[in-house]
């Protein structure tokens, strides 16, 4: 796969998302295989071990409207249709027929987002290097730290990235304080839905919190699909639900799932909604899963698996909508709190913050700190379609637009210093920045600030 990813240099754009999408492919790729190993019950060829064509990905850019077909709702006299998982497969693929879950242009509410504080803007800022107040944890304090970003632990040599505080521009953050957030989660449950983003903020979030707890009072609590963290003289829980497509889907196994082919259930949100209706606050994500090029959706109803295949943002906005029916009809505001996390930007291309230098986010040291600063790491496409879905719910879902702040730290990101779960060849070895992992962030560090901002809202 390394090799696929380093073909040739050529166009600069197409070339660019090629090599993202390689690169995102065989950072997830290698989770995926290796927590097969893992998992040594498991045979070992389900997941393929032929290396994944970047040819199948013809990531389509551009969204190209559609005709609108209803489709019909009423559904429940119908046998419940057969749970995806990894074994799925579509009897045939045709091409997408415009279906859609519910009637497409429904009107946006007025006003702004929920729970925005007047005259502040959280998200507009800069990052301030204050090794006084930060980290607010540290790596190795913390039982529950994850070997994807636990960047000191694998050889990381500096360690300023843990040392930057987010200051927005007119206003300040209130100080976190983890007795005032505990306080704030006595007798709750707090849930993060997602992918692998989003585990990272829930760790961070674990750890924020953890340290306060003793030892014989908090616990975790691997399940399949759902890991809780538990305060036990809070009542309270910090859980992570892994739906990286939000819709059911073939991958809702978070260690044993296939990316390759991704088929999902459009109209089948309530497997993960019947996880999360009885969380006190919740925490979405999704935009890593749609960017792998198209996927293949399987309506409740069709019965000879007959699969349409759809590009990954047209994929991305019919979950969300689905999502978003879910949480207009059945989302109770008055008593609990909804939160979606904006994109996490990528820096898979020096040359957008150094212009005329190759390479990637490997040996970064220093933030961006041109307040300018856009990099192709936030997709605009995949940002438009989010906030278009979020515009109908914006008296129901707070939004966390942690697009452009986190897009300042180039310097954030493991690279090389994680858990690589494959070995790497002695010539993948001498060539680091092939392998970085400019996706996800060490800890402690960007997601850390990505939860005090959610400690402002509660
Ligand atoms: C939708 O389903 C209902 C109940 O099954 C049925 O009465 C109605 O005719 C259907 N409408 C269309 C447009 O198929
Ligand atoms: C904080 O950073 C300053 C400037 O780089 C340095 O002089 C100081 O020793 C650092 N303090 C700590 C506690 O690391
Ligand atoms: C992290 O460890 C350093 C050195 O052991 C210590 O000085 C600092 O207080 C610790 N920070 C936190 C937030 O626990
Ligand atoms: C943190 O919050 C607790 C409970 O709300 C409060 O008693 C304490 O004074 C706060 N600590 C700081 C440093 O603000
Ligand atoms: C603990 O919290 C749950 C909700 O998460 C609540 O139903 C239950 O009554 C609480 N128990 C106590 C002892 O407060
Ligand atoms: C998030 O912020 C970016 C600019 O930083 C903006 O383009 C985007 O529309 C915002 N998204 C939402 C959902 O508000």
């Amino acid at each position: 796969m390394m090799q696929k990813c380093h073909r040739k240099k050529g166009h600069f754009p197409l070339m660019a998302l090629v090599l993202f999408v390689c690169i995102i492919f065989s950072i997830l790729y290698k989770e995926i295989t290796t927590i097969q190993r893992i998992r040594q019950s498991q045979p070992q060829n389900e997941v393929n071990d032929d290396q994944p064509q970047s040819s199948d990905f013809q990531l389509q850019q551009e969204f190209l409207p559609r005709p609108t077909v209803l489709l019909n709702r009423s559904l429940s006299s119908r046998a419940p249709p057969v749970p995806l998982d990894k074994s799925s497969a579509c009897s045939s693929t045709v091409e997408y027929s415009g279906r859609r879950v519910l009637p497409a242009g429904r009107t946006p509410e007025p006003g702004g987002w929920r729970g925005q504080p007047q005259g502040c803007d959280f998200f507009s800022g800069e990052w301030v290097f204050d090794n006084a107040s930060r980290p607010l944890y540290n790596e190795s304090d913390c039982p529950y730290m994850s070997d994807q970003l636990a960047c000191l632990k694998h050889g990381r040599p500096d360690v300023d990235y843990q040392y930057w505080r987010w200051q927005p521009l007119n206003c300040n953050l209130k100080r976190w304080n983890v007795t005032e957030m505990w306080e704030k989660l006595r007798g709750k449950r707090l849930m993060f839905v997602g992918d692998s983003l989003t585990r990272g903020q829930w760790i961070s979030m674990v750890c924020l919190l953890q340290s306060i707890i003793p030892a014989d009072k908090k616990s975790m609590t691997p399940q399949a699909q759902l890991t809780t963290f538990t305060a036990q003289d809070y009542n309270a829980t910090v859980e992570f639900l892994w739906a990286p497509l939000l819709v059911e889907s073939n991958s809702d196994d978070p260690v044993d799932h296939t990316l390759p082919e991704r088929i999902l259930r459009p109209d089948s949100i309530l497997r993960h909604a019947s996880q999360w209706k009885d969380a006190d606050i919740l925490v979405f994500n999704s935009y890593l899963w749609w960017r792998q090029g198209p996927v293949k959706l399987l309506w409740s109803n069709e019965d000879s698996g007959v699969c349409e295949e759809i590009d990954g943002l047209g994929g991305m906005e019919l979950a969300m909508e689905a999502w978003a029916d879910w949480m207009a009809s059945d989302f109770d505001a008055l008593n609990k709190q909804a939160f979606f996390v904006t994109m996490s930007p990528t820096h898979f291309l020096k040359e957008e913050w150094e212009p005329g230098s190759e390479g990637n986010c490997y040996n970064e040291r220093q933030p961006i700190s041109s307040e300018r600063y856009l990099g192709n790491g936030i997709h605009l496409p995949t940002m438009q379609i989010a906030e278009k879905v979020l515009r109908r719910l914006s008296s129901k879902v707070s939004v966390l637009n942690i697009t452009r702040l986190s897009d300042y730290r180039k310097d954030g990101h493991p690279t090389i210093y994680r858990k690589f779960w494959e070995m790497l060849s002695p010539e993948t070895l001498s060539k680091p920045a092939s392998y970085s992992d400019c996706i996800h962030w060490c800890l402690p560090g960007v997601p850390d600030v990505w939860n005090e901002l959610l400690f402002q809202y509660l």
